[in-house]
């Protein structure tokens, strides 16, 4: 493994004008590394991809891309909004291309690699259609394509399947980590659902509102690949435990120490390296 991080996120500090939306928040990625993040409403988590996607210029903080420095500077990483519609006049294949056709022309060769990645992700046969003949897993894959198709290094996806039912969840979640280890990307994933983040992630990270910061890491050292046993396995039942236990003494002692964390300061998270 390269010693430098993939994404390094560095105290990075959002105010808006005397609310302090997310606090010093620092947090290293390694190259290809599934990263969930939960944490109440309202907490910081879009902002924080705000951040680091870089249509949104921190207080404070800097964000560093292999080393180079991109704060405030977009089009850098894949993001997929909370809510990223697909516009209903454009067949998937235009949809999948928005991003590409927002910044210069599309060509042929777009065009053939837009077509053949859905094609290869199950999407072959509704490249023409438009989003109404759709489903609504099927349009989130439209979707995630679309953050996929042209930079797919690394990827920040706020909550993509909040809207789904819980079986077109699943497979998705399947899908998703069937694109995530074939293309190597590095992907940073916001959910509400606690075993949603720890099916998919190498870690999860906990975060606590007003002000927004990171309350801990918990490193998920599930076998690959994963399927529906993943969720009956102690280890995967202890996980949900302890992040469960986290959230709600929280909930229900705002600022209280934290005894379930092994008697650390939210500053000495087990890895997530807090400056
Ligand atoms: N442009 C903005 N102006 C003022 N306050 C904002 C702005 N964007 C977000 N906030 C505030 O910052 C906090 C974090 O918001 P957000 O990042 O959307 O949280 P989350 O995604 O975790 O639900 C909230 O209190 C929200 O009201
Ligand atoms: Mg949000």
């Amino acid at each position: 493994m390269s010693t430098t991080a993939k994404l390094e996120i560095r105290d990075v500090e959002q105010r808006f004008d005397s609310t302090v939306a997310l606090s010093r928040t620092s947090l290293n990625v390694r190259d290809g590394e599934f990263i969930s993040i939960v944490g109440p409403s309202g907490c910081g988590k879009s902002t924080l991809f705000n951040i680091v996607s870089g249509i949104q210029r921190p207080t404070g903080g800097r964000v560093l891309l292999e080393g180079s420095d991109v704060t405030g500077r977009s089009g850098q990483v894949g993001y997929m909004l909370q809510k990223d519609l697909l516009l209903p006049w454009r067949s998937t294949l235009d949809n999948i291309l928005l991003g590409a056709s927002l910044t210069r022309r599309v060509s042929r060769a777009d065009r053939a690699h837009a077509a053949g990645l859905a094609t290869q992700y199950g999407l072959g046969d509704f490249l023409d259609h438009y989003p109404h003949a759709m489903s609504g897993g099927m349009r989130q894959r439209v979707a995630l394509m679309r953050t996929l198709a042209f930079a797919r290094d690394v990827m920040l996806l706020d909550e993509p399947f909040g809207a789904l039912d819980s079986q077109t969840r699943m497979e998705m979640q399947q899908w998703l980590l069937r694109v995530w280890a074939e293309q190597r990307s590095t992907i940073l994933f916001v959910t509400h659902d606690v075993d949603e983040a720890i099916f998919l992630a190498d870690r999860v990270v906990v975060m606590s509102p007003r002000p927004g910061r990171i309350r801990q890491v918990f490193d998920v050292e599930l076998q690959r690949p994963r399927d529906l046993e993943t969720l009956t396995t102690p280890e995967f039942t202890t996980l949900k435990r302890d992040i469960l236990a986290l959230i709600y003494e929280r909930d229900a002692a705002p600022g209280a120490p934290s005894p379930s964390s092994g008697g650390e300061s939210p500053s000495s998270t087990p890895n997530g390296r807090q400056a």
